[in-house]
């Protein structure tokens, strides 16, 4: 990032904590060396920092949390919110948290797999939510109805599935180590998806079953 010349501001930095040190205090310490390590300079921060997983359990959860409050509160980190949770994650937060509600959400998120009760929490409580796997990995590049959509708008399957989690309201995440494919993938303001195009996406839902990392739980 610095070999590109950017300046900090034009970069948008997330980062996870996935579990806790020894005590709090190490806890805390393992994300303030995450942000040095990020972004060295003397006010040094990271513009998100995430909660990766709920799994771990109520009060690893707790614990993660209390650090990444501390570091938000000293500037550290400028937002701060968790990943995979599901509505009573998020709720439970409420008996702990300084900080409420999380700022974002991130959840796997594609037509097979839409999250449509985490979701609508989320925009409820005004949670951002973004999308992880938003182009599924490439593995429905062959599905017909997706295929449908994107050649009537000229468009790639992936141009496709990342506008579509736009109009969706989610920030998708989609991924590429590939030069073109970064451009290709940023390429999404010059269409839009109508209604039947919409409808015909959101058919494809599969619930939990069309999840290729982990879909909530939302109990
Ligand atoms: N919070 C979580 O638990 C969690 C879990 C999984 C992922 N994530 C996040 O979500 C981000 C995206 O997820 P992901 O990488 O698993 O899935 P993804 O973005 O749906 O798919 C990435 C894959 O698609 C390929 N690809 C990218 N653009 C393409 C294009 N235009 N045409 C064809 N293939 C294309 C990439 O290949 P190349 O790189 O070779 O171009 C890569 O193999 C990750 O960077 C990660 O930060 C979060």
């Amino acid at each position: 990032m610095k070999q590109s010349g950017l300046s900090r501001s034009d970069v948008y930095i997330t980062s996870k904590i996935l579990s806790p040190a020894s005590d709090d205090e190490a806890t805390y310490q393992q994300v303030v060396d995450s942000v040095k390590k990020i972004d060295p300079s003397s006010n040094g921060y990271v513009d998100l920092f995430l909660i990766h997983s709920p799994n771990a359990g109520s009060e690893i959860r707790q614990k993660l949390w209390k650090a990444l409050e501390r570091a938000h509160k000293e500037g550290r980190i400028r937002a701060i919110g968790v990943s995979n949770y599901g509505r009573g994650h998020i709720e439970e937060m409420k008996k702990y948290a300084t900080v409420w509600p999380p700022q974002v959400n991130q959840i796997e998120l594609h037509p097979w797999c839409q999250q449509k009760e985490a979701v609508e929490y989320c925009q409820q409580n005004k949670i951002l939510v973004e999308a992880y796997c938003p182009l599924v990995r490439n593995q429905k590049s062959d599905d017909k109805t997706l295929n449908a959509i994107a050649d009537k708008h000229a468009k790639t399957t992936g141009q496709t599935l990342i506008r579509w989690a736009i109009q969706r309201g989610f920030v998708p995440l989609p991924k590429s180590d590939t030069p073109s494919r970064i451009t290709a993938n940023a390429d999404i303001y010059d269409f839009v998806l109508d209604k039947e195009d919409m409808a015909a996406l959101d058919n494809l839902d599969q619930g939990a079953q069309g999840s290729i990392v982990q879909a909530v739980d939302n109990s």
